[in-house]
């Protein structure tokens, strides 16, 4: 689904390296090294009710991303979050998406970048649903990707790296030209890993299965969902899934920051129902991110 409004001539302002810029001024040089060899980090967060849903872990996260990469964001986390509010103030919106990221910038240009300066920016749009709606309601449809996972002696799968969603992107666009919405990978042994943008869970008699994060990002919303489904004395199995088991589980969800709590109908040849639990689970997700945000604003 193409936004109306491309995304670099938008109104409002984008936090950039500690000072607001117009939105359209927004712009790095196309000598960047981030551009090249894929040296960049970022986040995806979600305001709800204008108050940003775990807005501390994901900036943590950023940190130690970059520090994965090799690189140290010069800004504290502190001064993170604070840019995030502050954009997020600044733009206007209650319910929003956040875009932190950060790169290597144009000092050398070569795949050693010893002693190129790091760059922080932080972009706010509104992006209601990562999903069609009427979609999401009656569960997505997903395909097997080609592509795999890497072995964590490959790359370094726990950052949230913009090089690793060269896989995603792959993925996604294979899926979508053939009606897809989305498409499931599997990891570099061949066990059911994550979706494009989303981590994924299982249905059956009335146990939660979920992949173990070995390779993959450990989504906050997964962990989030997780601590839910415990609350509501739900077994919560995290072990390696095989995609041949997928013929016996009865529901499957995906879930991530933009994604929330998605129902899925079917992964190629395989059909779940869009049961109790995964309604029960969107509905907690749901009343856990926005009561929790007014509170907050009401005690601001
Ligand atoms: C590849 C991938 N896996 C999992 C997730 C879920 O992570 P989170 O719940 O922290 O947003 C995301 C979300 O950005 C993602 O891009």
């Amino acid at each position: 689904m193409a936004d109306a409004q491309p995304f670099d001539s938008r109104d409002g302002v984008i936090w950039f390296d500690g000072a607001f810029v117009p939105w359209s001024d927004a712009k790095v040089h196309v000598l960047t090294h981030g551009l090249h060899y894929a040296s960049g980090v970022f986040e995806g967060e979600r305001a709800y009710g204008g108050v940003i849903f775990k807005m501390r872990e994901h900036n943590q996260r950023l940190i130690e991303s970059a520090r994965l990469l090799g690189f140290e964001i010069p800004f504290t986390v502190e001064q993170i979050d604070r840019a995030c509010v502050e954009t997020l103030a600044r733009q206007g919106f209650e319910d929003a998406y956040v875009r932190p990221i950060a790169w290597r910038g144009s000092e050398m240009m070569g795949v050693a970048a010893q002693q190129n300066t790091i760059h922080l920016a932080i972009a706010v749009w509104q992006w209601p649903s990562y999903f069609d709606p009427a979609q999401r309601l009656k569960g997505i449809r997903v395909d097997l990707a080609e592509w795999r996972r890497p072995d964590p002696r490959t790359a370094p799968s726990r950052a949230k790296a913009t090089g690793l969603y060269m896989i995603c992107t792959l993925s996604k666009h294979a899926a979508e030209q053939k009606g897809y919405a989305d498409a499931l990978m599997l990891d570099w042994r061949g066990q059911v890993a994550e979706c494009t943008g989303a981590n994924v869970f299982f249905v059956k008699d009335g146990a939660l299965h979920t992949p173990t994060p070995d390779c993959f990002l450990d989504g906050i919303t997964r962990r989030t969902v997780i601590d839910l489904a415990r609350k509501r004395g739900v077994e919560v199995i995290e072990r390696a899934i095989m995609p041949e088991e997928l013929a016996g589980f009865e529901q499957c969800f995906i879930c991530g920051t933009a994604a929330e709590v998605t129902p899925v109908s079917e992964i190629a040849q395989w059909r779940f129902t869009v049961g109790d639990l995964t309604k029960a689970l969107m509905e907690d997700y749901e009343a856990t991110v926005r009561p929790a945000a007014k509170a907050e604003v009401a005690a601001a």
